[in-house]
């Protein structure tokens, strides 16, 4: 098979790792999660107790920190941080540092490394933008922020985490618009992606409506 690469963006809680996780499966290729690289970098600095407005402690923090992704697995500093860097409040912070431009750099640094002789399927706000802008296939998956803040507290729900839904809503409302908003490569639809609207869809048709595509154009 010829080395393919799929880039899928979107707003936050839009369904589309899980999508992106299913379809790497069904063709065999990588997935790489590149919210997980900003959410690693933003646990570091909550650990640190570092203020996220201060942008020059940030950089220098980063400095003596390592971020690798590797089989799908997510390490900080060598530590493996899978489970630490879902939690609200890595959720609620990761915005701001994800509008760093340091940051950026070296994270879509690594972006493109992975993603260089290998297949792959990744996902985040700015990749058939900016990480890899010539991609073979260009998805925007979204859907209402109603029903990704519903599935979000069904969610932490499940987990036991107690939440409310009316603020769960105004919390990826307020990361929508920072990721949407922000100087560096913000969160956009391509002119070149094709919209996944997942509202009313099951994870199933989604998959298959993203695969009729890749099929329809090899
Ligand atoms: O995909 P996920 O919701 O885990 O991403 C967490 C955050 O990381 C986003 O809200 C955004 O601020 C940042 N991000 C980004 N660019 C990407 C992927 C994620 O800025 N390519």
């Amino acid at each position: 098979m010829k080395k393919i690469s799929i880039a899928i963006d979107g707003p936050a809680g839009a369904g589309k790792s899980t999508i992106s996780k299913k379809v790497a499966k069904k063709l065999n290729i990588n997935y790489i999660d590149t919210g997980a690289m900003y959410r690693a970098v933003t646990l570091k600095m909550l650990n640190k107790k570092i203020d996220l407005s201060d942008k020059e402690n940030i950089i220098q923090v980063l400095k003596n920190t390592k971020i690798s992704y590797k089989n799908n697995h997510i390490y900080l500093d060598d530590e493996l941080v899978d489970n630490k860097i879902r939690t609200n409040e890595v959720s609620n912070s990761v915005s701001y540092i994800a509008k760093i431009k340091e940051v950026r750099d070296i994270l879509v640094e690594m972006q493109r490394r992975i993603s260089k002789n290998t297949s792959v399927i990744m996902d985040g706000r700015d990749i058939g933008s900016n990480v890899l802008p010539n991609a073979d296939y260009k998805f925007f998956v979204t859907a209402s922020v109603e029903e990704r803040g519903r599935r979000r507290y069904l969610e932490l729900k499940e987990k036991g985490i107690n939440v409310e839904l009316n603020d769960i809503i105004e919390k990826i409302k307020t990361r929508d618009k920072i990721d949407s908003t922000r100087a560096i490569a913000p969160l956009k639809k391509c002119k070149d992606a094709i919209v996944i609207d997942t509202t009313n869809k099951t994870i199933d048709e989604c998959i298959d409506e993203i695969l009729s595509y890749i099929v329809e154009r090899r």
